[in-house]
């Protein structure tokens, strides 16, 4: 059996109440819910973490190396300024698929910059709550 991290970092425990024309209405939960179902035909199993904590994530990346085949990170806010969640990316050999939710390029200018995006194996954006299946099924095919 395969194991994949689901790693979701600030605000995302609030999806469902959280600007809902912007992110929808399905809750954290109702995802990981999904992507588990999904996952049980190919004996995968899916950890599901949120933080919003900046260090709390990066234990979690670093711990992930020899236990996880890929992490599904949706950094949030991180994602456009953090530094430090970037080398912890660099620092494991894990790979990861970066996910937004919203099509970032659409909106604010700030969120146009991802400094994850160049040591992640891949990002997904824009494509809603089903970004986040399709990179559960890079990671199975
Ligand atoms: C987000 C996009 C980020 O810019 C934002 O800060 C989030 C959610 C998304 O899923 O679209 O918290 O990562």
């Amino acid at each position: 059996m395969g194991k994949l991290l689901l790693l979701n970092g600030p605000n995302l425990n609030r999806l469902g109440k959280r600007e809902p024309e912007i992110y929808g209405h399905e809750t954290l939960a109702d995802i990981e819910h999904s992507l588990k179902q999904f996952l049980e035909p190919y004996d995968v199993e899916l950890v599901a973490k949120q933080s919003n904590y900046e260090g709390e994530l990066i234990d979690w990346l670093q711990e992930a190396e020899g236990e996880f085949q890929g992490i599904i990170f949706n950094p949030g806010a991180y994602t456009h300024t953090s530094i430090a969640i970037r080398d912890a990316i660099s620092s494991i050999t894990v790979p990861v698929i970066e996910v937004h939710i919203s099509n970032v390029h659409k909106r604010e200018s700030f969120r146009h910059v991802s400094m994850l995006a160049p040591v992640c194996e891949g990002q997904i954006v824009g494509l809603g709550i089903k970004g986040y299946q399709l990179a559960a099924t890079y990671f199975v095919s």
